[in-house]
């Protein structure tokens, strides 16, 4: 059914190529979303092409594995590509352009520049992925450039690049609306996530742990506390009693902020990091 509404999906590797479709259809008066991604895609990446195309005329995605984003003892290499079932699922969604650049398209010899988003970018995941956030700003800025859309789609469950984007976005005078969408889970609540292939089946059962623990801080904060370190340490208990699942951090921050509050007084966003086995997840919830 999907391949019969299905518009034709444009594959693009250039920069030029991707940039000069777009302003034909602005200059033909239409609206352009973008949703930039790094592949491997599910129905997270999915929901924001679906949001694009709900919103705007004619929707672009990208697909590149940024090699600055990740550290050097990440998983870049290992990272799932597969561009064929990519570019069919992009296709069925009724995508009209695939950018799909090598790196050296995006990143020619001599290539230098490397934008610091300041505060935002420090804490968290800044913190545990040194250099992670310059590697995304810059990579999404340059993508802005070659996609000149009128609205870009991020997901909410990569909650800190969010703000990451809107602050690079703001400061740098880039004329597009940002736009951020719910995290799309599976049916028991697990967050997807590109990484959750790394999880053997006994890791993923275990990665529960940390939409469990969010949902217990809400219920915990519908009943009435406020308490940051008892949240904390009940969300703390909850994983410890599931075991194989090693937290880097769980961080209460005020809605559009990334300096923890320690009173529950108004929405906050909580965060979480953590390891199961070898694969680093991360998770949020809107409290
Ligand atoms: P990637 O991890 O491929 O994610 C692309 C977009 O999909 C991001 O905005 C991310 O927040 C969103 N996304 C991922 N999982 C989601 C889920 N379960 N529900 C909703 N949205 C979800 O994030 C990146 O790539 C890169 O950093 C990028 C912005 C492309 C720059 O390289």
């Amino acid at each position: 059914m999907a391949e019969i509404t299905a518009r034709s999906l444009q594959v693009l590797t250039r920069g030029e190529q991707i940039r000069s479709a777009v302003l034909a259809a602005r200059n033909a008066g239409e609206t352009v979303g973008f949703v930039p991604t790094m592949g491997a895609l599910h129905e997270g990446h999915l929901s924001l092409v679906d949001a694009a195309a709900a919103e705007c005329d004619r929707v672009a995605a990208s697909i590149f594995v940024n090699p600055t984003q990740f550290g050097p003892h990440e998983d870049f290499a290992k990272y799932p590509r597969d561009l064929q079932r990519d570019l069919t699922l992009l296709r069925q969604r009724g995508c009209d352009w695939a950018f799909t650049p090598e790196p050296a398209e995006m990143y020619p010899p001599g290539f230098s520049t490397s934008i610091d988003v300041g505060p935002t970018a420090a804490p968290w995941e800044g913190a545990a992925r040194p250099g992670h956030f310059a590697g995304v700003a810059t990579v999404v800025h340059k993508l802005l450039q070659l996609v000149p859309a009128h609205c870009a789609y991020f997901g909410q469950k990569d909650y800190q690049q969010t703000l990451v984007v809107r602050r690079m976005a703001a400061d740098l005078n880039l004329p597009v609306e940002i736009r951020v969408c719910p995290i799309v889970r599976d049916a028991d609540g697990l967050a997807l996530s590109s990484r959750n292939v790394y999880l053997s089946a006994d890791e993923r059962r275990r990665a529960l742990a940390l939409s469990q623990s969010l949902k217990l801080a809400e219920s915990l904060v519908r009943a009435g506390e406020t308490d940051v370190a008892v949240l904390r340490k009940r969300m703390l208990a909850h994983i410890a009693s599931v075991g194989g699942v090693a937290v880097e951090y769980i961080a209460f921050l005020p809605e559009d902020a990334v300096v923890e509050t320690t009173r529950i007084d108004g929405p906050v966003v909580v965060a979480i990091a953590a390891r199961v086995g070898g694969t680093r997840l991360i998770d949020n919830w809107r409290i």
